[in-house]
């Protein structure tokens, strides 16, 4: 065991479990399994996908032979696009084949859209078994490996379909970021500025200090391994107070409703979710200074280090109408009124209820 890994705890009453951060990486997930207390022998079915699986599947195949798991390896699909009950399907298959019992493990090897995927089909094979998230991508560190949330997306809409599923580890090797394209290094960093501006002032000042962020080989890994720990540590805590989203929770969708919007209106695939988010920020930014909720000053600090990050910051030309409809239509809309995360300070935000038509129109056309 390495000592050197930092540990986060996800201090949930029923399923409490750690993320794992360093160390040995990726060749010590045997290890950390066991330390978790998943018993050797069991079968164990690691999904991934080729980007990921080519420089990483064995290594983690090796680890877990090692620490007497008797695991195998299905590499499918995994875009977006390919994030559908289909995909599902193939899971269920494999797992059928590789003869997986309640007692077995999946584990996720890859980025969000694995990791959503591999989670959702442990919690319905067998009506559930266990699933350890291996993220690879910062936005997967930082967010979607942590908290849960597993689902595929339905014709109708993104995530229609999903399930609360806690990981029994999350096990996170910033070196896999190395062979990450840049633009996905990017998208991830927009939410890890989200964590600064919701509730960590001093990971946020800390970011603003840095100056290089585009990129993963500017930055030091003790400052990379810095940056996803306060991360972590913002989604665990958040988390672990509001595990099904009655309350808190809905922080973490800071910058996703405009985002939202920006995703569904110039249709997915032509913005990457972290940079829908980033131009989310930017756009949530003016309304709450327009509302003086929000100072201008801390909306132009925002926006710099979103601009610094390498991020998109302008509002795409979007039809207003189109825009008001879409908002009428996210998920965070309760009894026709849309949520929004709005900032208070850096480090503080509000939700709010109370936006009027008349201000998000006002807020649109300064945006476009
Ligand atoms: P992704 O999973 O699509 O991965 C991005 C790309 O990077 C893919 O092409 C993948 O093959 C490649 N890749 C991944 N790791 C790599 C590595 N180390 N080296 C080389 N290539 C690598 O994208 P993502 O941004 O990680 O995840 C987006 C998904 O996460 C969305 O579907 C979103 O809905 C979901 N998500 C879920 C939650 C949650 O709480 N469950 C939170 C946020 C986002
Ligand atoms: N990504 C939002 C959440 O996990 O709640």
């Amino acid at each position: 065991m390495n000592n050197d890994a930092l540990r986060i705890p996800v201090a949930l009453k029923l399923h409490p479990y750690e993320v794992v951060i360093g160390g040995a990486g990726l060749k010590g997930i045997g290890k950390e399994l066991r330390l978790a207390g998943i018993k050797k022998g069991i079968k164990v079915l690691v999904v991934s996908n080729a980007d990921v699986a080519q420089p990483y599947g064995d290594l983690c195949l090796e680890s877990l032979r090692e620490s007497g798991y008797k695991p195998t390896l299905l590499v499918i699909e995994a875009g977006e696009d390919q994030k559908t009950q289909a995909s599902i399907a193939l899971i269920h298959d494999a797992a059928y084949t590789a003869q997986l019992e309640r007692g077995s493990l999946m584990i996720a090897l890859g980025g969000g859209v694995v990791g959503d995927m591999t989670g959702f089909a442990a919690a319905t094979w067998l009506r559930g078994i266990a699933v350890a998230q291996l993220p690879t991508t910062l936005l997967a560190m930082v967010d979607a490996a942590i908290g849960g949330k597993t689902g595929v997306n339905h014709p109708g809409g993104k995530n229609l379909l999903g399930a609360f599923h806690q990981p029994r580890l999350v096990l996170i090797d910033p070196s896999t970021l190395n062979t990450l394209p840049e633009r996905e290094f990017r998208a991830g960093m927009a939410e890890v500025i989200k964590y600064g501006v919701i509730g960590d002032r001093e990971l946020f000042e800390l970011l603003e200090g840095i100056s290089e962020l585009a990129t993963p080989s500017e930055l030091k890994t003790a400052l990379l391994e810095k940056i996803i720990e306060r991360s972590a540590a913002a989604k665990s805590k958040v988390v672990s107070s509001d595990e099904r989203e009655a309350g808190l929770r809905a922080i973490l969708n800071y910058g996703h409703t405009f985002g939202h919007v920006v995703e569904t209106l110039c249709g997915y695939g032509t913005w990457l979710h972290g940079e829908a988010v980033a131009i989310g920020m930017v756009a949530i930014g003016e309304l709450a200074v327009m509302r003086q909720s929000w100072s201008r000053d801390d909306a132009n600090r925002q926006r710099a280090l979103i601009a610094k990050a390498g991020l998109p910051t302008s509002w795409p030309k979007l039809d207003p109408e189109a825009v008001l409809k879409t908002l009428q239509g996210d998920k965070k809309v309760r009894d026709g009124k849309v949520r929004f995360v709005m900032p208070t300070g850096i480090g503080s935000v509000e939700i709010k209820n109370d936006v009027s038509t008349e201000e998000i129109q006002a807020c649109i056309s300064r945006l476009n």
